[in-house]
């Protein structure tokens, strides 16, 4: 597959904290990728040298063939970008800033489809002041859009959103592929990650921990049920791993989570426990392992604290 990206070995320091620390990954041309990871992962600091706005210590691009730069506008032309943070002019209303921001490039998209595409027609003459965060995430979207680019790079979309304005934004998204547009995205929802990803790469402190499609990783790391049990005081003196059917239990907090071979038999004998006084089970939910079960047990922690 022809790329759209290239990264080989990128670093980036500011004074003492290395914030990414050797990356290498690509992006194909068409394909959404995602990179994940906790707040101070080093997303942001990776999209921002592949934008060209921040200068990399160490390491290779490629960005649609070209080396980023703050002054490489044939690039930029190319590129659709929304930063982890937009600053909208409160005034205009959503028609006109798309119309603006439209006319400072030589090519760029109707802005009526535009606003259909990110359904905020009904929104077309309000002022970007009176947007709820959804529609401000959304208007973003169209904005990183206007130029009709091969490329989005787009920072923590979804952040902050409810859930309704996050599904509706994901099938923004999945029509950008419709169109065999790139997506860069990152984002710390696991399920997002999910379910639009094509391939993730999972970051941790500025390293690729795990890369490749999201279901595979989780075949990869996962023949085992996630029972994850809540608890309401401390389970003395019980060996979670013990249980029958455990395969590895991985403590978080107040929670265990039991990966388990044998589901019930698993359940069973955590209801025994509870009946017979052991521990105080608060809550227990069996669930498929997704990319989080991946992430806790690469690092022992959850993405979200
Ligand atoms: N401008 C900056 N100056 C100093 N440190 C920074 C700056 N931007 C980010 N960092 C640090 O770099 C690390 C990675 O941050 P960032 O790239 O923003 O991660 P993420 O987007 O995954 O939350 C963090 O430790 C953060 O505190
Ligand atoms: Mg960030």
């Amino acid at each position: 597959m022809e790329s759209a990206i290239t990264v080989q070995g990128l670093v980036k320091r500011y004074g003492e904290i290395t914030a990414v620390d050797g990356l290498s990954f690509s992006v194909g041309r068409g394909e959404i990728f995602g990179l994940l990871g906790p707040n101070g992962a080093g997303k942001t600091t990776t999209v921002e040298c592949l934008e060209g706005l921040r200068v990399a210590d160490a390491g290779e691009i490629r960005v649609l063939g070209e080396i980023p730069s703050p002054t490489n506008y044939a690039l930029k032309a190319k590129l659709g970008i929304q930063l982890q943070e937009t600053a909208f002019l409160s005034r205009l209303t959503v028609e006109e800033t798309l119309l603006l921001f439209g006319r400072l490039y030589p090519r760029h998209r109707d802005v009526r489809e535009l606003i259909d595409l990110v359904a905020l027609g009904e929104k077309r003459r309000s002022q970007v002041k009176g947007l709820s965060g959804g529609q401000r995430q959304r208007l973003a979207v169209a904005l990183a859009m206007v130029n009709d680019p091969e490329l989005l790079i787009l920072d923590e979309p979804t952040a902050g959103l409810d859930p309704q304005a996050r599904r509706a934004l994901w099938e923004v998204i999945l029509g950008l592929k419709r169109e065999q547009k790139t997506v860069l995205l990152t984002t710390h929802y696991m399920e997002e990650a999910e379910y639009l990803c094509d391939r993730v790469a999972i970051l941790d402190h500025g390293h690729i921990i795990a890369l490749g499609q999201p279901r595979s990783l989780v075949g990869e790391h996962f023949q085992e049920t996630p029972v994850e049990i809540e608890l309401s005081g401390p389970a003395e003196g019980v060996d979670f791993s013990r249980l029958p059917g455990v395969a590895r239990a991985v403590p978080d907090g107040e929670s265990v989570v039991l990966y388990s071979t044998a589901p019930t038999d698993t359940i069973r004998a955590v209801s025994r426990l509870a009946e017979e006084g052991k521990l105080s089970l608060r809550d227990l939910v069996l669930r498929r392992p997704s990319l989080e079960d991946v992430y806790l047990l690469l690092t022992g922690r959850r993405i979200r604290e």
